[in-house]
């Protein structure tokens, strides 16, 4: 039984295991940022019945699971991964009765639901919060949290030196019940997101009681916020951001404790339930990223290295052989058998990938975090050139061993809307920056659907608010239904790729064999099993070996052995 047979073959509350492994492996995951894929009751955000709505769209796509961004109660200060309430769906989302019917039919097409749990912090409106910011120090709901005195007179400057991912320190001081000046609180990211404190078991059994309760409601799996930062270092020390690559904020030892009782609470499941994880693991290597799915750990950890490197043939064949050496000295390490790096191209928090590699130069004002510079890239953008690449990116992508994660948009070839107006803007990195990094909501725009509808469909004609971020014009042309049935079409490519990934890849032999490539350092050539994948990072066309094999798919649509620049192609070699 091939991939998606098994996958149809599925069915929640079956034993879904077969001799090809569990469907994690190879899956094809695609992430739905809820707010911004189909906006079924016209309030001009994206819901789960519009997500419903919009479930054949992903059966044709060829896609094994979905992971929802977070819909639960949330001041949305962040996107929804500030929440305030685990254990229920906004009702702006559809609440918990809309989420049923996806998982529904979502399940009778043969396709699986991840949630996205996050785990490290919560909303400061969430009940604990508010009870510890009526506590005075040491109190039941303050020790949940990372409460700390300040330093300097009267604890005036904040605890350590930590800054938030959002710019500013990473501590907000409270006012004691008298209304001076009080204890402080850890906030890795928003002042609007406090930090857990994972040595506190009150905080473990609570992420056990949610994981239980959606897993008991049918879902399939979770993908896990901010995996990498649950624990801290203890004494929460300052640190050096010019010496230290591993910092006392994230990857802690101790952090894989949780996901070994995590794996251990999905795998009580089996046989009947098989329940995934991914990690969203930012790792200083691939070694520390691979740690997460040791054997008895989790079943995915995102490999983020590849998006932060630039279009270059040898930085993309060197970050997919170190990703595939970790992986090996992990199975070779463990006793058991381990999980799987998952690719990945883009995600919501990222510039997409046609705007990322069709970047002809930088100009300024570039991001001074060096993270956002390599995720977020300004200048100058060939969006033609960055679509091309971005094609033959996915075809390099989707030959390799291990599952592949796509977002919404990414199968339209949806460039990164970079002239958002400023008061547009929602996410906190482009409001608490000093500018130079636009943040995040040029690639979390609303989906173009059908050419011709208001709002390109993302909305119902007669909705009554504007879509919550503004379309382009250029959005028309890329809609869904104009791509559907046009063979040379962004759409059409992936949706080959991911039938022929079905038929002739899932489940091949692991094994990559680097190519020689004769004069030529921009080509890279690899295969796998009966497939050789060859893909042309420069301008000069390539002449393709007779000995590669025959063509199955090019990412530029053309015929013949000649390939051209920024293209990729799939060749029988059987
Ligand atoms: C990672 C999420 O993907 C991002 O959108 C969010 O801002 C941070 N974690 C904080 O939760």
């Amino acid at each position: 039984m091939n991939g998606r047979a098994r996958a149809r073959h599925a069915d929640a509350g079956h034993d879904d295991r077969s001799e090809g492994g569990p469907w994690w492996r190879e899956a094809v995951v695609y992430e739905v940022y809820v707010k911004s894929f189909a906006d079924g009751d016209g309030d001009g955000l994206g819901d789960l019945d519009g997500a419903t709505a919009r479930l054949d769209h992903l059966v044709s796509l060829g896609v094994d699971a979905l992971w929802l961004t977070p819909c639960f109660p949330s001041p949305d200060r962040d996107g929804g991964y500030d929440v305030a309430d685990y254990f229920r769906v906004a009702d702006v989302y559809g609440g918990d009765a809309a989420l049923e019917r996806l998982i529904e039919a979502a399940h009778s097409r043969g396709i699986r639901i991840l949630l996205d749990l996050v785990p490290n912090h919560c909303s400061t409106e969430h009940a604990w919060f508010r009870a510890a910011l009526r506590e005075p120090p040491g109190g039941t709901h303050r020790r949940r949290f990372l409460f700390r005195d300040g330093r300097g007179p009267n604890g005036g400057g904040p605890p350590n030196n930590w800054r938030s991912t959002f710019g500013g320190p990473a501590w907000t001081r409270v006012p004691d019940a008298d209304g001076t000046p009080g204890q402080w609180y850890l906030h890795l990211f928003d002042p609007g997101q406090a930090d857990f404190d994972w040595r506190n078991p009150e905080v473990t059994d609570y992420f056990e009681r949610v994981l239980r309760h959606w897993f008991d409601r049918g879902v399939d799996g979770f993908r896990v916020d901010v995996a990498h930062g649950l624990l801290k270092a203890p004494g929460l020390p300052d640190y050096d951001p010019e010496l230290d690559l591993a910092t006392p904020m994230t990857n802690q030892p101790d952090v894989h404790d949780v996901y070994r009782a995590w794996r251990a609470l999905a795998d009580g499941y089996l046989p009947g339930r098989e329940l995934a994880f991914v990690a969203e693991a930012w790792a200083p290597t691939a070694v520390d990223a691979a740690a997460y799915v040791r054997a008895g750990e989790l079943h995915q950890a995102f490999y983020f290295d590849l998006v932060m490197r630039p279009w270059d043939a040898v930085e993309f064949r060197a970050s997919v052989q170190t990703a595939l050496e970790a992986l090996a000295a992990v199975r070779e390490a463990g006793s058991g058998e381990n999980g799987e790096l998952a690719w990945t191209l883009e995600n919501h928090d990222v510039f997409r990938s046609v705007t990322r590699y069709g970047l002809l130069e930088r100009t300024g004002p570039l991001p001074s975090e060096p993270h956002a510079a390599a995720v977020r890239p300004r200048g100058v953008v060939d969006v033609d050139l960055g679509r091309a690449r971005a094609r033959a990116a996915a075809l390099f992508l989707l030959a390799l061993p291990g599952p592949v994660y796509l977002y919404q948009g990414e199968e339209l070839g949806l460039p990164e809307v970079l002239d958002l107006p400023d008061d547009r803007r929602q996410d906190p990195i482009a409001r608490r920056g000093d500018g130079s990094d636009l943040g995040r909501d040029g690639c979390r725009v609303p989906l173009p659907w059908n050419v011709d509808a208001p709002t390109f469909g993302f909305s119902p004609p007669d909705a009554r608010a504007e879509p919550w971020l503004p379309q382009p014009a250029s959005f028309a042309a890329l809609a869904a239904d104009v791509q559907a049935d046009d063979p040379r079409s962004t759409l059409t490519l992936y949706r080959r790729a991911l039938a022929l990934r079905r038929e002739r890849i899932v489940g091949a032999p692991r094994t990559v064999e680097w190519l020689a490539v004769a004069e030529r350092d921009d080509v890279v050539a690899y295969r796998r099993g009966e497939l050789v994948v060859a893909t042309n990072f420069g301008a000069e066309p390539f002449v393709l070996p007779p000995s590669w094999g025959t063509v199955l798919l090019r990412s530029d649509g053309a015929d013949g052995d000649l390939l051209g620049g920024s293209t990729a192609v799939w060749l029988d070699a059987s």
